[in-house]
């Protein structure tokens, strides 16, 4: 059966892949199965944009939720902790899905993608069966992430795509992606765009992950500019290094480009993915090196 599933992998590089596989006992709740990505131990702050889209989506009347911002924000982590709440899965019951777009090239492929997981059969009325189908189920929650490829590569069809999902009544649907715009065809409800973490959310994420502290540590931590992605990957190489050595090594990798370029200022994001590709873990697993600043590139 066709199941949605959440992989974390290394535990910072998470996506969703469609996959045909038999998933034992889930497979007896039928085609409507909940398979969402859970809220990491790490997650802290944004109490307030996530209470805001779960007000939205316990309402009566469906909601369109987009979370647009730049990548390493905390977008999807944020939709991930608002469709986790209780209440909200108690609202929809069954009916809440969570797709991984970042391979999705087209709003044809994103047609075929959700109309395989709803075994809705593809043929020239795809689309019409898809929304049929969706409309059939009555209250139901669709997560569509990473939607920044699809709305780069075929922003009409995609835009024809939501415009139909607006007759549906009965649908919510949630986006997340980069960039500044939500892309047309829906009625997007008001949300506002995620902010840089406050410097007290930085430590609390630094404290779930790793253990280490001392007096420098809020000289480093300003330094990542308050970027979630950015904090998580250096509180990883907090788990074996102290705060005072990271910023050491920050200082080295930025005097380093000035060095080599005669200009600039290493962002943080920038600073963390050098420090992990520096890291032990990474310089004794060589095979893995070259793969990582394409990761990085990756939506999540
Ligand atoms: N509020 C938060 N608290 C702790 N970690 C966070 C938070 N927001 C994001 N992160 C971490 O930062 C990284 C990037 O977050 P993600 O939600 O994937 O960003 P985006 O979807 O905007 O690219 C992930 O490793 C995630 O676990
Ligand atoms: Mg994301």
């Amino acid at each position: 059966m066709r199941a949605l599933r959440y992989l974390n992998l290394n535990r910072e590089i998470h996506t969703v892949l469609l996959l045909d596989t038999a998933v034992g006992s889930l497979a007896q709740q039928g085609p409507s199965l909940i398979d969402i990505p859970t809220t990491s131990n790490a997650f802290c702050s944004r109490e307030e944009v996530v209470e805001s889209i779960i007000q939205l989506l316990l309402q009566d009347n469906p909601c369109r939720v987009p979370l647009h911002s730049p990548g390493g924000i905390g977008k999807t982590s944020v939709a991930v902790a608002a469709i986790n709440d209780e209440q909200v899965k108690e609202r929809n019951g069954r009916h809440i899905y969570f797709l991984g777009c970042e391979a999705i090239h087209s709003g044809e492929a994103l047609i075929s993608a959700l109309a395989g997981f709803f075994k809705v059969p593809r043929d020239p009325n795809t689309r019409t069966a898809l929304l049929a189908h969706l409309a059939s189920l009555g209250r139901v929650l669709l997560v569509l992430d990473s939607l920044e490829t699809t709305a780069q590569s075929d922003r009409q069809r995609l835009g024809e795509l939501l415009g139909r999902f607006n007759r549906v009544s009965s649908l919510s649907v949630v986006i997340t992606m980069r960039g500044t715009q939500a892309p047309e065809g829906l009625n997007w409800n008001a949300l506002v765009p995620l902010q840089k973490l406050p410097l007290q959310a930085a430590r609390q994420i630094w404290v779930n992950i790793s253990k280490k502290m001392d007096d420098t540590l809020n000289e480093l931590l300003e330094r990542l500019d308050g970027l979630p992605l950015a904090i998580h990957l250096m509180a990883l190489q907090g788990k074996d290094l102290a705060p005072s050595v990271l910023l050491a090594a920050s200082e080295r990798e930025a005097f380093n480009l000035v060095k080599a370029t005669g200009t600039g200022r290493l962002h943080g994001l920038e600073a963390s993915i050098r420090l992990s590709l520096d890291s032990r873990l990474i310089t004794n697993e060589r095979h893995v090196q070259p793969i990582i600043p394409v990761l990085c590139l990756l939506p999540n």
